[in-house]
């Protein structure tokens, strides 16, 4: 494989193309990660130069290539149960709201999923905590921008060491032990994941479809990416989906600049609609 260099004015050249595209402001700090991510990618496609690759990106008019481009400089850290202090804070709001909900029906929308931990976690964490779990009618709308971490996510398998670290019960009652290519691996049970709607979702540039209210949305670890007035503009859409009271979780380093007419800190990141 050749190490194919990035000179500064080809990035220049991704970063505006991408800030259009997709909203996204990648920092002068991203020039390593871009070119260490796609010299792969450059030496499959057999392009000797990055400006040759931006010139394929640009004449793509499938987008299939963009969505291979932001799959690969995309970070999808995630993992089960993350921000463990905003699962504790469910745990007390959790009763307030079921009793609420005469319907027994939940909607979520988990915004920036990943390869899927965030929207299983709420369904194990519903699982334990609420009571007659199987009688209620519950969706998670889960979206990504990333086809890669999505089709990972339909298909619900972890590795046994990100599994094997839950809590005994959960992991009896949520996975089931498969063998993909004689390997093992643990796969969210069936019933668990048709309760999720996976999406290809771009949060800053597709249109706006939703227009039904959730019980909760969770943008966690997403709008870093994202420059002040993306942000404000996505944090506006969430508001008008949130029923008064309803909560919205973010990232535990991520806070608001703005919308406090609407959104009150309730501490942790979380977020709830007043
Ligand atoms: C660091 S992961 C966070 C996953 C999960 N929410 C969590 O906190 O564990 C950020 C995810 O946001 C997605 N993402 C970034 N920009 C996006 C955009 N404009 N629209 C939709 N998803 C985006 C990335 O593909 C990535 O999977």
């Amino acid at each position: 494989m050749f190490d194919i260099e990035l000179k500064p004015q080809e990035f220049q050249l991704f970063r505006s193309y991408i800030y259009e595209k997709v909203g996204i402001s990648l920092s002068e700090q991203k020039t390593t990660l871009v070119k260490g991510r796609l010299n792969k990618r450059l030496n499959q496609l057999d392009i000797t130069s990055f400006k040759d690759y931006y010139d394929y990106l640009v004449g793509d008019a499938s987008g299939e290539e963009l969505t291979f481009f932001m799959s690969a400089i995309s970070t999808n850290v995630t993992s089960f149960f993350r921000e463990a202090a905003q699962w504790s804070w469910l745990e007390g709001y959790l009763p307030q709201m079921a009793a609420s909900k005469r319907e027994k029906k939940l909607r979520i929308w988990s915004a920036g999923c990943s390869s899927g931990e965030e929207p299983y976690t709420i369904l194990m964490f519903l699982q334990n905590h609420l009571h007659d779990f199987e009688s209620w009618d519950i969706k998670i709308l889960a979206t990504d921008i990333s086809s890669k971490v999505l089709s990972k996510a339909i298909l619900g398998h972890y590795e046994p060491k990100h599994v094997e670290q839950l809590p005994k019960n959960v992991v009896i009652k949520s996975f089931e032990k498969v063998h993909e290519q004689n390997v093992l691996k643990y796969q969210i049970k069936p019933f668990l994941r048709e309760k999720v709607m996976f999406r290809l979702y771009n949060l800053i540039t597709d249109p706006f479809f939703i227009k039904n209210e959730f019980d909760m949305i969770f943008c966690r670890n997403v709008m870093i990416y994202f420059d002040e007035a993306n942000r404000n503009n996505l944090i506006g859409r969430f508001t008008t989906l949130l029923p008064k009271g309803a909560p919205l979780f973010l990232g535990s380093s991520e806070s608001l600049t703005s919308h406090k007419n609407s959104l009150k800190l309730l501490g942790s990141s979380i977020y709830q609609k007043i």
